[in-house]
């Protein structure tokens, strides 16, 4: 009997070495980073960026699913296909973010919440009609004294399950990304500690709602150090501390854990994720992959900045930053010479 659509998709996006390429930045956190280069922050210029991406020759050789904002779902590339037909076209899974980002939530101080349930249900319809297989929803947790609450992770844990389940009903895999963030001074075991609990209560409302644990893919932060904690831990710390974390807390039905790389640089998103599949790939139950954002992108949008006659040179970048995160699902990235091992 052939599997459930759902649960295909979810294993296709984590099948062999590839993983996902995030490039769902909200129309102001695109912004954001082209200003940081001098680059003029219009609709055109975040099409032709989001071109640049999905043309770059050999991509899904390491990629097998994108994620796309909504400005970018309905635009087109410069070949005139929509975007999600040109992933579709190289054999990348198009998918799309559906929350509508983080608000106060009312009554904690300091704690926010995702927002984006009202008007879902039809949202859905609509991003499955242009070609979408997977959605993206992330909650964010912050470390700090005395935070996160309970109520603030029970608040972002329900509101990724009714997603994750509307998600289902219409036919999508949902990506379930609870992040705790890095910043602050924290401690690794801090960190641990945090995740461990948000995973928990996560799991437990996910499992609550109804929730299909095979037709899912998780996508959180690794255990790591505030960015500001005077004891950053070595990579091989990192790499146990994830692991044992996420083998407490994730049930094997799930088929797959996606890494965000949350501010980690490139190389060390690249690093960790090989020093966990190298050490403990045999005897985990599901696969650990990367859902990239920055660690793939940014050394691309650095060399674009924006300038057509750049746009080879950033597609090399974003290939590369690709492969190697392909090499890391296989234990084989070289962190050296910052390029998969050759044999
Ligand atoms: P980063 O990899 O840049 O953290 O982004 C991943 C993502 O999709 C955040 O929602």
């Amino acid at each position: 009997m052939n599997p459930h659509p759902l649960i295909e998709t979810a294993r296709t996006l984590v099948a062999g070495d590839r993983g996902l390429l995030a490039m769902d930045e909200s129309t102001p956190t695109c912004n954001k980073r082209f200003a940081a280069f001098g680059i003029a922050q219009t609709a055109e210029m975040r099409r032709a960026y989001r071109d640049m991406i999905v043309t770059t020759p050999g991509l899904s050789e390491s990629i097998s699913g994108a994620i796309l904002y909504d400005e970018t779902i309905r635009q087109r590339t410069h070949a005139g296909l929509p975007f999600a037909v040109a992933l579709q076209q190289v054999g990348i899974v198009p998918g799309i973010k559906v929350d509508n980002g983080a608000r106060p939530l009312a009554a904690f101080d300091g704690e926010v919440v995702t927002e984006g349930l009202d008007g879902l249900r039809e949202r859905l319809a609509e991003y499955a009609g242009m070609g979408a297989r997977f959605a993206k929803w992330r909650a964010v947790i912050r470390i700090d004294a005395g935070r996160p609450t309970p109520g603030c992770l029970l608040a972002n844990a329900h509101a990724l399950a009714r997603y994750a389940t509307l998600c289902q009903e219409a036919g999508l895999v949902p990506i379930v990304e609870p992040e705790v963030l890095m910043d602050g001074g924290h401690t690794l075991e801090r960190c641990r500690e945090v995740t461990e609990e948000t995973l928990g209560i996560v799991f437990a409302q996910l499992v609550a709602l109804r929730v299909r644990l095979e037709g899912m893919l998780l996508k959180p932060n690794m255990v790591l150090p505030g960015k500001d904690c005077p004891d950053q831990s070595d990579t091989e710390t990192i790499a146990a501390a994830t692991v044992e974390c996420f083998l407490r807390s994730v049930p094997a039905a799930v088929p797959g854990i996606a890494f965000l790389s949350g501010g980690q640089t490139a190389e060390l998103a690249s690093t960790r994720l090989n020093a966990m599949n190298a050490r403990y790939r045999s005897r985990l139950p599901w696969s650990l992959a990367f859902s990239y954002a920055r660690a793939i992108q940014q050394p691309a949008l650095e060399t674009w900045r924006g300038i057509d006659a750049n746009v080879p040179a950033a597609q090399q970048q974003l290939a590369h930053r690709a492969a190697c995160n392909r090499a890391a699902r296989a234990g084989r990235y070289d962190a050296g010479t910052d390029a998969p091992l050759q044999t």
